[in-house]
């Protein structure tokens, strides 16, 4: 049976860069047998103009129907300054925890084409290839009570809960071991047990996951403020690193850029067996860009590889794609976001899918 996927391009420069990734797909369809048949649907900013909500239940119940969901990017200052639940961001959130998307993949690797265009100087980020997972349906996104109220003397008060369970824990945890068991072997779990109960309940219930379940696996723990620098410090110690929404969020965008560009990177969220996964860039709307024509569709088009290789069976095409990306790059073809050095030439979305395309076929 043909396998279904659904398309939601969003905001900014979604829809540029999953036109990219349409025109991917379209390639492995006529030249490669994958016969991936789409679908188009609406969420955030896109949805919330045809619909009054960020995900409608049409939507949801559509992506629940597919084998994987493709999304671009949500949000926008169109949107900006109105209640949470209409705002872009509320979509994607939606669907995570509609879909019960609880482990997000984050890898961060260089490629070797890209070293020069990192922050950091080239030794410390050639070779780098870490993966973040990232818990996505708990912690402090989702945690209640949540609110704005007025105190007695007048002022206001702004408050979110932070709060994950041992079962929650144990999941996530279980997506990071069997996942170093398939790369080196070490997982870093990162917290703030120091200073919060619920990092301390995470250290805890991983510590002793890892000692009934996973003694091959080498566990470590840092707390979240020391890895942020350890990843500015020396990023290639680490191979799985394993944490909560919140940190996951805010150090997977720190080792996004020592890749050389946000542009770059992909991203899977993951639920249960036999569930339809999300996969997006890691990257924004950016819509200082959306509709130039100019935005780096890589992310897009890599996040389509994690799908073909995790989800639809077909990891030749997954590798097949990747290596299209690499082989583009190392010709010196470069999106503007992208380190010009001597020896690339510059363009646009359309310019570098077509020669993805053109290497793919
Ligand atoms: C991300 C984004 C989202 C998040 C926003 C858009 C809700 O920053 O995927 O990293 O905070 O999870
Ligand atoms: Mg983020």
């Amino acid at each position: 049976m043909a396998k279904r996927a659904l398309l939601l391009p969003g905001d900014g420069i979604g829809p540029d860069v999953m036109e990219a990734v349409q025109r991917v797909i379209g390639a492995l369809n006529a030249a490669h047998g994958l016969g991936l048949e789409t679908q188009t649907g609406e969420i955030g900013g896109a949805s919330i103009d045809a619909h009054g909500v960020p995900l409608s239940g049409a939507v949801l119940d559509q992506a629940r129907a597919s084998d994987v969901v493709l999304m671009g990017a949500v949000g926008g200052p169109k949107w900006e300054g109105v209640a949470y639940h209409l705002r872009p961001e509320q979509g994607l959130l939606d669907l995570r925890k509609g879909l019960g998307l609880y482990a997000n993949l984050r890898p961060a690797y260089c490629f070797s084409a890209l070293a020069d265009a990192s922050s950091l100087k080239r030794e410390f980020v050639e070779g780098l290839d870490l993966i973040f997972v990232r818990e996505l349906i708990g912690g402090v996104y989702f945690g209640t009570p949540r609110g704005i109220d007025e105190l007695p003397d007048g002022q206001k008060r702004g408050f979110n809960t932070q709060s994950y369970t041992t079962s929650e824990i144990e999941r996530v945890a279980r997506t990071a071991f069997e996942l170093a068991r398939k790369r080196q072997g070490a997982v870093c779990s990162v917290d703030k047990a120091n200073v919060m109960e619920s990092g301390l309940l995470w250290r805890q219930t991983v510590t002793a996951l890892a000692a009934g379940e996973y003694p091959d696996i080498a566990l470590t723990h840092m707390y979240a403020d020391n890895c942020a620098m350890q990843l500015a410090r020396a990023p290639k110690q680490f191979d799985v690193i394993l944490t909560d929404n919140l940190f996951g969020d805010i150090l997977s965008d720190e080792a996004a850029m020592l890749t050389g560009s946000l542009g770059m990177l992909p991203s899977a969220a993951l639920g249960a067996s036999g569930s339809p996964g999300l996969y997006e860039p890691i990257h924004g709307s950016a819509p200082d860009i959306a509709g130039k024509g100019v935005a780096n569709p890589c992310a897009a088009i890599l996040s389509l590889a994690m799908a073909l290789r995790l989800q639809l069976g077909r990891p030749d095409l997954a590798d097949r794609v990747e290596g299209s990306v690499a082989a583009v790059l190392d010709a010196g073809l470069r999106t503007p976001d992208l380190h010009a050095g001597p020896g690339t030439s510059q363009t646009g979305t359309e310019g570098f899918c077509d020669a993805v395309v053109q290497a793919i076929q």
